[in-house]
């Protein structure tokens, strides 16, 4: 049997508050991935010094996937698990695949931004339209570490 989740928010409310989180979930595989195939694949004058940072940034990325998967699951929700689901309720894009490593760093830095601009707005929904406390101080420390990661990847262009 089921247990309901009986925490004083509405089913249609965890609803909304679970799309959203599910969304979030697929954004970061994106990145994710993204981050791996660049930390692999990077190569210029900065070789080494981006393979290393984009490992830092990947090991916080499968952080904040594994919490955003078990805040689902706090919610009554089933994670989505699969690359077919991931790819389907992104907002960002997976491609296109750079060779250089200007363009690299900068599609890394342009989808973190993406995705720091979704969460303000998530936030804002968690926050004002479904009353998710937990859930909007949770989205905003994720953000907080988009914006780091994308000071970073800034400060490489100049
Ligand atoms: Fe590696």
């Amino acid at each position: 049997m089921n247990a309901k989740v009986n925490i004083g928010i509405s089913e249609k409310n965890l609803s909304g508050i679970i799309t959203i989180l599910q969304n979030t979930l697929a954004d970061e595989h994106v990145i994710y991935i993204k981050t791996r195939n660049y930390h692999w694949n990077i190569k210029g004058p900065s070789f080494l010094e981006i393979h290393r940072l984009l490992e830092e940034e990947y090991e916080v990325l499968v952080e904040t996937i594994d919490q955003i998967a078990e805040r689902i699951k706090k919610l009554g929700g089933r994670a989505n698990g699969t690359m077919k689901e991931f790819i389907d309720s992104t907002r960002l894009l997976e491609g296109p695949y750079h060779d250089h490593q200007t363009e690299q760093v900068k599609q890394l830095l342009s989808d973190h931004e993406a995705l720091i601009r979704s969460l303000r707005e998530d936030i804002a929904k968690c926050d004002k339209e479904f009353e998710d406390a937990v859930t909007t101080d949770f989205l905003t420390g994720v953000m907080a570490k988009h914006e780091n990661i994308a000071w970073m990847l800034r400060s490489y262009l100049g």
